[in-house]
């Protein structure tokens, strides 16, 4: 089955019984059993999809898991109630104190700050290695060593990683590869099937794709499973079951969705590749990018997620540019229908070359066309020193 028509029918399975389209809301907390027998029989398989108690998860959650399972070809999934909390799980299960973790200096904030707060509080180790390492990750690991943590590209500024040469060398020293797949989701990157162990996804962008929930999904493969598994349970993670049926909803439109952002992405970046004002455009889509031919390679396709380097140091003129897009909203997070722009400073061990500010924007489902003439306006104030009449 290919993608579009597996996203149409992952986690509705209805059997021979009449049954609505869509997998149904079901809230719970207490579940009732007709017998202690039948109550204790659930309880030995409460983590197996079996209604036991809602912190366990109700028929909602199980369809999602299931979907995110099938679409990405894992053996299991747990949901948490954000991509953080994805995020953290997939870490403590694997990264015990004592024991060293290697992450690539390019990862999402709040993952380098759990990095470097908890973990170093309890006794981990992290060494943060460069995106471009490839198979030179091997010299790093060393026999404390519990896994390797990528997230490609790196959502702020787009750095891609060679995931199947990373996963090699990993595996060689017998530990796990956890790889947040977010940016490209299964639809654009089969996570298994380049070597990641755990794959991680804030739903909350382009799966459930609506801006209105938060969610997370860590998919296992089986040797990784029962370890992200047991933190869940121990933690107490639950995720809504309004909040897994808007994730199932986002799910069966992902694929045009996202077809759309690459191609809007893609227009927009190439224009801006052009701008006089504009350094460098990072996304891994562009043949000018120094990710390129890894991207090409392993993925099948862009969101709408890039960056661009302004000329300028200015960042009052950078932020004047922002403040004056109109089709472009200010705020956090991605994987809406709608576009976003934010001027990121993320922190690094090994320095960017890049003088300029740095600019992330989500492309989202608007006409291209709009989007453009909406940024040639507003570069309009970067060129003229942040002069707001300049723009109008
Ligand atoms: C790459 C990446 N992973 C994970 C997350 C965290 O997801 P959430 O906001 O659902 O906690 C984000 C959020 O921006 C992200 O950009």
């Amino acid at each position: 089955m290919r993608k579009d028509t597996a996203l149409i029918q992952l986690g509705r399975e209805h059997g021979d019984s009449p049954a609505p389209v869509n997998p149904p809301v079901m809230r719970a907390s207490t579940v009732l059993f007709p017998t202690i027998e039948a109550y204790e029989a659930a309880g030995a398989k409460k983590y197996a999809g079996i209604l036991r108690y809602g912190r366990h998860g109700t028929s909602t959650a199980f369809a999602l898991q299931d979907a995110m399972t099938q679409f990405e070809g894992g053996y299991r999934s747990c949901i948490l109630p954000s991509g953080l909390a994805a995020i953290t799980v997939a870490l403590v299960a694997f990264a015990k104190p004592g024991s060293h973790l290697l992450v690539c200096d390019t990862v999402y904030g709040p993952t380098r700050a759990f990095c470097d707060g908890y973990l170093q509080g309890i006794g981990v180790e992290v060494t943060y290695f460069p995106a471009d390492i490839g198979e030179g990750i091997g010299a790093l690991i060393r026999p404390d060593s519990c896994a390797v943590y990528c997230e490609a590209p790196g959502s702020c500024t787009f750095e891609m990683q060679d995931i199947p040469a990373i996963a090699k060398a990993a595996h060689a020293a017998g530990i796990p590869l956890i790889h947040d797949n977010t940016w490209a989701t299964p639809y654009f990157f089969d996570s298994f099937s380049k070597g990641v162990d755990v794959s991680i996804h804030a739903a909350t962008k382009y799966i459930v794709g609506h801006s209105d929930a938060m969610l997370g999904v860590v998919v296992c493969n089986e040797a990784t499973w029962q370890a992200v598994r047991n933190v869940v349970g121990a933690f107490g993670y639950s995720a809504s079951a309004d909040d897994c049926y808007l994730a199932l909803r986002g799910l069966r439109t992902l694929g045009l969705r996202l077809q759309r952002h690459q191609d809007s992405g893609l227009k927009v970046a190439t224009w801006l590749e052009g701008h006089e004002l504009v350094e460098r455009v990072l996304h891994p889509g562009l043949g000018s990018d120094p990710g390129h031919a890894i991207w090409k390679r392993d993925f099948t396709g862009a969101s709408g997620l890039f960056g661009f380097v302004l000329k300028t140091p200015d960042r009052a003129a950078a932020t004047a540019f922002a403040n004056s897009l109109r089709h472009f909203g200010i705020g956090s997070s991605w994987g809406g229908y709608e576009s976003l722009v934010t001027l990121p400073q993320p922190v690094r061990t090994i320095p960017s070359a890049a003088s300029g500010v740095l600019v992330r924007l989500h492309v989202g489902l608007e006409d291209p066309d709009d989007l453009i003439q909406d940024i040639e306006r507003s570069l309009l104030l970067v060129g003229s020193g942040g002069s707001r009449s300049a723009a109008e």
